[in-house]
């Protein structure tokens, strides 16, 4: 099937779809048993990232079982700070661990020279799964936004309250700035390489966007995002482009107006009348389940997902989870969600 025909690229580039197609954020990974298994053979989480054979194979783990309309390539947001030459590491139980970079003296010790070299077995994953995927399925490459992978580098680990990144931010924008521009030139040339292996979409991940006050939200999520939307567009004018600013309330009407991205993936606090009236006349919308209701399962998640496809699908509409699905859940209820959405 062509490019043109697969159902995600339809809804990205505006159509209102009598069967809207469905993903699922972080649909590889711990809460499948075959993962748990490839996981293990991998040896470390970096090492099943980089490793194509096992990354194919866990991206495509999901669409097997489920049948999801879009596969996203298995691979971490991290992935960039590592090519930078931040040291990275996963512990068990604690999430990411990275070597901090605090201030501009400390960006000498990162570069762009070695991203290509150090990230590559990613770029072929990529071509692997273009070739292997069924001809429906739509293949989604993706980066972290530079605000939430410098959250990461600067506090060395997953923060609460991100006050180590923000005394930075806020108290020398321009030296954070340099981080921001360094990490804007990273992403486009991390996403351009995918595109040219057969990313047929990209996905750029904000997840800590909802910790940023106004300005802040304007200056180190929208303008940046808008940098990266530019600069691929130079080169690629008609790849669809989905943008996730996580827990930012209204400020979704703003991304939504000015960030130039096709697709804006919503969170689960956001109501779903506002987003139908405000959003979806700018941006297709994605979302926006909350991932607790498919731990829950049952009549709780069917009158949700009825819900959502009610208000979102009268206009351009992927339907997918508020966050990534979290590890307990139980496969049989992505089974039922499937099976509710394919109809
Ligand atoms: O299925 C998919 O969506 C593709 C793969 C994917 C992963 N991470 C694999 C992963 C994607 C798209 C991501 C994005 C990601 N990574 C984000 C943005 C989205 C979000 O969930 O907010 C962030 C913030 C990260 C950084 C990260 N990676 C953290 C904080 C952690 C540890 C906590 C956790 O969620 O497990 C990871 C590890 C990680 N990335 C795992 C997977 C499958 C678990 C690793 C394991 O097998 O133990």
């Amino acid at each position: 099937m062509r490019t043109e025909e697969k159902l995600l690229i339809l809804a990205l580039r505006g159509e209102t779809l009598s069967r809207p197609p469905f993903w699922l954020m972080r649909q590889a990974g711990r809460y499948l048993p075959e993962y748990k298994a490839t996981r293990q053979d991998a040896g470390s989480f970096l090492d099943l990232c980089y490793n194509p054979d096992l990354a194919t194979e866990v991206t495509l783990q999901p669409i097997r079982r489920f049948g999801m309309d879009a596969a996203i390539l298995f691979a971490d947001i991290l992935l960039i700070p590592d090519g930078l030459g931040q040291a990275l590491d996963y512990k068990e139980g604690e999430g990411p661990i990275l070597e901090p970079i605090r201030n501009v003296a400390e960006l000498s010790a990162l570069s762009m020279d070695n991203l290509h070299s150090r990230v590559a077995p990613v770029y072929e994953t990529v071509a692997r799964l273009a070739e292997e995927l069924p001809d429906n399925v739509a293949l989604i490459g993706f980066a972290g936004a530079p605000w939430t992978v410098a959250t990461y580098m600067v506090e060395g680990r997953g923060s609460r309250d991100h006050a180590i990144v923000k005394q930075w931010a806020y108290s020398d924008p321009d030296g954070f700035g340099q981080l921001m521009d360094l990490l804007v030139t990273a992403t486009v040339e991390y996403l351009s390489k995918q595109v040219e292996a057969g990313a047929e979409v990209v996905q750029l991940f904000d997840t800590w966007a909802g910790a940023l006050s106004e300005t802040a939200f304007q200056r180190w999520c929208i303008e940046p995002v808008q940098k990266i939307v530019a600069q691929l567009r130079q080169s690629y004018p008609d790849l669809p482009i989905i943008g996730f600013p996580r827990g930012v309330g209204a400020g979704y009407g703003t991304f939504a107006k000015t960030a130039n991205v096709n697709g804006v993936s919503l969170d689960w606090t956001v109501p779903l009348d506002w987003a139908a009236r405000e959003l979806q006349p700018h941006v297709t919308v994605q979302g926006n389940l909350d991932p607790r209701l498919l731990v829950v399962g049952g009549p709780a998640m069917e009158a949700e997902i009825n819900r959502i496809r009610e208000t979102l699908g009268q206009g351009p509409f992927i339907f997918n989870l508020g966050h990534g699905i979290v590890p307990e859940t139980p496969p049989e209820h992505v089974g039922r969600l499937a099976e509710m959405l394919r109809g």
